[in-house]
Formats: C-alpha cells, structure tokens, sequence
C-alpha cells in the first residue's frame, strides 16, 4: 500500500519533469520561420513591426508572452479586433509563437 502511493509519488515527479522540460522546449517559437509568416502583418503594422500608421500598434521589440497571449486573446475572442480576427481566425498556436518570436526579437533602439 505505502510502496504503491510512493511509486505514484515518483511517477509524477518524472512525469512534470518530462512535461517541465517539454514545456520549456513548445514555449519558444522559431524566429526565422516567425519572420517569413510576418509578410501577413506588414501592410498594417509596418515593416519590422514598427507601423506608420496610428491606426496600427506597433509589434516591434514586444514581451513575447504578451504577443502570445494578444494572438491567442484574438483567436479565442477575448479581444475583439475585425482585422484581427480574421487575421488569427486558423492560425496555428505554433504558428503564434513563432510570429510571437520574430517580433519580440526585433531590437528597437530608445532615445528622447
Ligand atoms: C488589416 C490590418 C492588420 C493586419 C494584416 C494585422 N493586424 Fe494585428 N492589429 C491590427 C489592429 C487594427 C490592431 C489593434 C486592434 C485592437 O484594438 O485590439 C492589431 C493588434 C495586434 C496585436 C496586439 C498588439 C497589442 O499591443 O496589444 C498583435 C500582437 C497583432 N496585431 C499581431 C499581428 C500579426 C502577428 C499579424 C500578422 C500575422 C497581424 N497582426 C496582422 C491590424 C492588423
């Protein structure tokens, strides 16, 4: 009976350390195949996610887990945006963390 529960105990210790690592790994999306999707998105917000028109929020330097989230938060309808809407509306969740990557990848340089 004991030896049975820390046998359970031991099994999902390997187990979260298995969904733990594979976590890290599906967390991080590929940036350069983020930068060839990314044409969908440069007529409104700009080349390299910074947007001339401002209509359109720029992307560029963004936190990553935000991007993440704002993509999925259009997808799922907690925000709602027409443009994009249909713009996530199919888009796969490795397809937005690769975008997610890309953009957050862009170096922006702050002055005053
Ligand atoms: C037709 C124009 C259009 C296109 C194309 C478009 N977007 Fe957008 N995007 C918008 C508008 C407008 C908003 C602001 C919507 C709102 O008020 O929530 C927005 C908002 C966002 C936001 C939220 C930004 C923030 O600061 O919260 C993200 C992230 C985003 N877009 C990513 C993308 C990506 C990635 C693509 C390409 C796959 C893309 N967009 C293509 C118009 C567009």
């Amino acid at each position: 009976m004991l030896a049975s529960k820390y046998r359970f105990l031991l099994g999902g210790v390997l187990l979260s350390v298995l969904l733990g690592s594979n976590a890290v790994f599906a967390a991080s999306g590929n940036v350069t195949v983020g930068k060839v999707k990314s044409s969908a998105c440069k007529r409104c917000h700009g080349a390299l996610g910074m947007s001339k028109n401002p209509k359109y929020p720029n992307l560029a330097g963004q936190q990553e887990l935000y991007l993440i989230k704002a993509l999925k938060d259009y997808k799922n309808g907690k925000r709602n945006d027409k443009a994009m809407r249909s713009v996530v509306s199919g888009m796969s969740s490795s397809t937005i963390k690769d975008l997610a990557a890309y953009y957050s990848s862009i170096k922006i340089k702050l002055k005053k």
